[in-house]
């Protein structure tokens, strides 16, 4: 599994930095391209990364000029760019912003529709969406390329729950289904792995604790930047699981993907040669209490979609959707008809 090329869109940033680092250690990764505006200087980044002694070659560019420059060729392009949230200023909605920013860079990325695309922009909800619909005008979509990266929330979840019941976390799993914030993101700790008994209490705040996440870090840096370094080693390590599955062996991780239907949905997807090829249902036995949560997710869940999708094709509305067929081909497996969308 070597030989990919990978551009790293926002390589500046608080997670661009580390995560252009890793992305440089990454024995995958034979060809790098960072990018981001020319007042960040990408160009410094990528001469530093280039004293590190690894096989990987290092080239920069500056957006927006040189962007398409930059995703030629790429197997995969990760988009970090755009601004965070302020946890004392929810005044200031970084979708604003970042998606204008991101509709400038789909309209790039989709004439090179072979790379899977990684979005880690907030918020993500509405970005893989928008994002999405700048392909779809484009003629160029495909479902299975544009992904959004929620790896941060399965680290959060397993590094919880491991320190919660003393198990080694380099061997625990926690799927984490819904969407990618404090009011969408679901732990499943029900369908956790080595299995532990918890008490109900326990799991209500481990809940709580990590869809708060990343705001406790933002909060703990006073608000100047996001959950940049555990981010930025999640998506790393989620890329991994991408190219695995590009280079032919299966693979599986939890996403934030198009499930067809208009319906965005995150949980444990399968990837394979074509990207990201299908979602795993969810097991009939998870508790009452992530049911109902899974619930209010897909209800928040819709407004946020809406958001995005609108912001390009102001006519979109899920009902227009019935035809889209997303990786599932059918509707969210939930396992429960009930539960079905
Ligand atoms: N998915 C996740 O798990 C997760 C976790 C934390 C943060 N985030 C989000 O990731 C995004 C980046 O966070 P950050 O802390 O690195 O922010 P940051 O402000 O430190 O960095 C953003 C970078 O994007 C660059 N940029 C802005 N517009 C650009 C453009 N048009 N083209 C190229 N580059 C451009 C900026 O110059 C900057 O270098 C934010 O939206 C943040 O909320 C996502």
């Amino acid at each position: 599994m070597t030989g990919f090329k990978v551009t790293l869109v926002g390589s500046c940033g608080g997670i661009g930095q580390p995560l252009s680092m890793l992305l440089k250690l990454n024995p995958n990764v034979t060809e790098l391209s960072v990018c981001d505006l020319e007042s960040c200087n990408p160009h410094g980044i990528a001469t530093d990364l280039s004293h590190i002694p690894s096989p990987s070659k290092v080239m920069s560019y500056v957006n927006p000029d040189q962007l398409t420059d930059a995703v030629r060729d790429s197997d995969v392009i990760i988009v970090t760019a755009g601004f965070h949230q302020h946890p004392e200023k929810p005044s200031e909605d970084p979708f604003t912003v970042n998606a204008k920013i991101m509709k400038d860079i789909a309209e790039v990325c989709c004439k090179n529709p072979r790379a899977m695309v990684l979005i880690v922009t907030h918020p993500l909800n509405s970005m893989v969406p928008l994002f999405s619909e700048v392909y779809k005008k484009a003629g160029t979509y495909d479902p299975r390329r544009i992904v959004g990266v929620t790896a941060f929330d399965v680290a959060k979840a397993i590094t919880s729950y491991s320190e919660k019941t003393g198990q080694d976390a380099s061997k625990v799993n926690v799927p984490v289904v819904g969407g990618h914030d404090y009011e969408t993101a679901v732990p499943l700790f029900s369908q956790a792995t080595p299995k532990a008994d918890l008490p109900p209490s326990e799991v209500q705040s481990l809940t709580k604790c990590c869809q708060m996440a990343g705001t406790e870090v933002t909060k703990a840096k006073g608000g100047r930047t996001s959950a940049t370094l555990s981010t930025a080693w999640a998506t790393n390590n989620f890329l991994n699981v991408v190219l695995q599955g590009l280079s032919g062996q299966k693979s599986t991780a939890c996403a934030y993907v198009d499930c067809g239907d208009g319906q965005f949905f995150a949980g444990p997807v399968e990837f394979d040669g074509n990207g990201a090829s299908r979602m795993l249902p969810i097991p009939d036995s998870i508790t009452e209490f992530e049911r109902q949560m899974i619930n209010k997710s897909k209800e928040e869940l819709k407004k946020n979609i809406k958001n995005g999708a609108t912001f390009i094709t102001p006519e979109w509305s899920p009902e227009k959707q019935r035809e889209s067929k997303g990786i599932l081909g059918e509707k969210i497996p939930t396992g429960r008809k009930e539960m079905g969308v």
